[in-house]
């Protein structure tokens, strides 16, 4: 099956297209998650996330690899939670992870759900303000919320 196109007029470069998660991305979707999240977490993990719900997990698939993803899960009858975002960082500041929210909203939408949260380090200025501009705000902390014990914020966003 052919992957879903960005819409015409996105800023989404065309070079890039959106896709579904395999078994076989395991290893690479991994190691952009070492790299930019900083967590090892086993294959497991990534195959139950997308078996929970296979739409909530988006692939950006450049010429050669994957380069960045989001996984996403319902996490109450009409909330949906952002797990893991990761843009490779060669390929950042091009507007691929505002162009994974977006879609990943848009199936919310079609899902029946009307709000999503999500939860970022303290320490992770540059993704808090990413997130502010796609018009999510600060809930609240989450104290010692990360293995190695850094605090959280929750954040959250009404799409209805
Ligand atoms: C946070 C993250 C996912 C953002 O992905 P990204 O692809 O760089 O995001 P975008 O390009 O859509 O937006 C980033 C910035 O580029 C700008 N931008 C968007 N499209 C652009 C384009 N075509 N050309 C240049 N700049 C663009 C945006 O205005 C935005 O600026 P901001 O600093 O004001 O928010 C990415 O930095 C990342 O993977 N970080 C490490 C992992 C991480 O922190 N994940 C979130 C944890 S909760």
């Amino acid at each position: 099956m052919k992957p879903p196109q960005i819409e015409k007029g996105s800023k989404f470069p065309t070079e890039f297209a959106l896709g579904s998660f395999s078994h076989r991305d395991v290893a690479v979707i991994r190691k952009i998650t070492r790299e930019s999240l900083g967590e090892n977490y086993p294959p497991s993990l990534f195959i139950d996330i997308n078996g929970w719900w296979p739409d909530g997990f988006i692939v950006v698939r450049g010429e050669d690899a994957i380069i960045a993803f989001i996984a996403g899960v319902v996490s109450a009858p009409r909330q949906a939670r952002v797990l893991m975002l990761a843009v490779r960082k060669d390929y950042r500041n091009r507007g691929i992870g505002s162009a994974l929210m977006a879609e990943f909203t848009k199936r919310c939408i079609a899902r029946g759900i009307t709000s999503i949260e999500l939860e970022v380090r303290k320490s992770n200025a540059g993704a808090i303000k990413f997130y502010n501009r796609l018009g999510y705000s600060i809930r609240h902390l989450l104290p010692r919320f990360y293995t190695d014990k850094e605090d959280g914020y929750k954040m959250y966003k009404d799409i209805r």
